[in-house]
Order: structure tokens, then C-alpha cells, then sequence
């Protein structure tokens, strides 16, 4: 599944790139300072993208993933260190990033809490970080449309949620939500928040 799915991705994700995610990647990759970290770096498709930051180590789980990764990394602008490993269980001391990138990876993650604790505790106290998240409608029968598609959207997407409230599970944490951008009427979050320590 994997596999497939790793080949799939960027054709998939073409179309949706042309259209906006590409430019929002730019704005939000362009708030990246300094040691940057980025969880479920996926194909690498932010790794063209950081011009004036210090180092980014990407971790991603997925082999196939990581594969392209490398490759994009290679032709990046910036030394770009891509690792295997799971944003559940970081293998880094606390407070060494001022930056970390997550985009389109809290829907995936089994445990997003879980995750978000670890970004909390590897990004310095000030630090920030960047999502781009597509996450569950609130107010509208399109939430429960999403509730009853996510099953079968697990099934085919390895393992992505279209039901997940990821700015209450940011919120939650105890990052500070200092911007926020809603897209396709809230399906599409582009947050920047503070980690407060
Ligand atoms: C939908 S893709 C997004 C890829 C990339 N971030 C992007 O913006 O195109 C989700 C990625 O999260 C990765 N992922 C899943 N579980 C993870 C975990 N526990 N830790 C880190 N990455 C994970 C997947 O392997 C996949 O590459």
C-alpha cells in the first residue's frame, strides 16, 4: 500500500498544486527560520521551497516516501538531512528547532495528540510551527458526509483521516494560534502557532 500510494501521490496531488497548494506552501514554508525541522516529509514536495533557513531535517517513516525524498533533497537549495523514524517519538533532544513543518501529516498520524506533544517538546520555547491541514467541516451536514467517508478514505489514502479537528487538537497542546487562513470554506487550514513554554 505503501508503495503504491508513494507513487501515486505527486500525479494525485498535481492538480491540487497547480491550483493553490503549491502557492500556499510557498507562503508558508517562507515563515521557516533558522534549524528547521519537518515531520512526514512525504515526497519532498516543500523541499524546493526553503531558500534561507540554516538546516531542515525531514523525518519520514514510509521507505518508498522517503526515497523521492532523498531525491528532492539532493536538489534543494538548502542542506536538507532526511531521516526514517515517527513524529510520535522523535529522536531529538528538546528545544533544538526554531521551526518545525507539518504539512498534510496530522491527518495521517495514528496518534495526533501524541505527535503535537512531541512537536511541543522538540521546538524551542518561542519557536514556531507551520501546518497546512485539511480537517473535519464544523457546522455543516459536510462534516458527517466526512465522518462516513473516512473508513473507506483510510483505506485508500494509507491510512489519512477527513474528520480531524486539528485546530482543537493544536489548540489543546498548548500551542498559541497566532495566524490562521481557512480555505474551500474550513477545509483547508494554513496556521502558524507559537510554542509556549
Ligand atoms: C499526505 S502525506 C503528506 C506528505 C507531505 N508532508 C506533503 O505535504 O506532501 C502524509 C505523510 O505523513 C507520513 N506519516 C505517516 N505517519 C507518520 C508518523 N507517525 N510520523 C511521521 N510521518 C508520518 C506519511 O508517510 C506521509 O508521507
Amino acid at each position: 500500500m505503501g508503495k503504491w500510494f508513494s507513487r501515486l501521490y505527486d500525479p494525485a496531488m498535481a492538480p491540487l498544486e497547480k491550483h493553490f497548494l503549491h502557492e500556499l506552501r510557498e507562503r508558508l514554508v517562507g515563515k521557516a527560520y533558522g534549524n528547521v525541522l519537518e515531520i512526514g516529509s512525504g515526497t519532498g514536495l516543500n523541499f524546493p521551497i526553503y531558500k534561507q533557513v540554516e538546516k531542515v531535517v525531514a523525518i519520514e517513516p514510509n521507505l518508498f516516501m522517503r526515497e523521492k525524498s532523498l531525491l528532492r533533497a539532493k536538489g534543494a537549495e538548502v542542506q536538507i538531512e532526511v531521516v526514517a523514524g515517527d513524529a510520535g517519538n522523535l529522536p531529538f533532544a528538546n528545544d533544538v528547532f526554531d521551526t518545525a513543518i507539518c504539512t498534510l501529516v496530522i491527518c495521517t498520524v495514528p496518534d495526533p495528540n501524541q505527535v503535537l506533544q512531541e512537536l511541543r517538546r522538540v521546538v524551542k520555547p518561542g519557536g514556531v510551527v507551520l501546518f497546512i491541514e485539511h480537517v473535519r467541516f464544523t457546522g455543516s451536514g459536510l462534516g458527517h458526509l466526512q465522518d462516513w467517508l473516512t473508513p473507506l478514505w483510510r483505506h485508500l489514502c494509507d491510512g489519512c483521516y477527513l474528520n480531524r479537528n486539528t485546530l482543537d487538537l493544536v489548540k489543546s497542546a498548548g500551542f498559541k494560534v497566532i495566524h490562521i487562513e481557512r480555505f474551500i470554506r474550513g477545509l483547508v487550514l494554513h496556521m502558524e502557532v507559537i510554542n509556549r513554554k
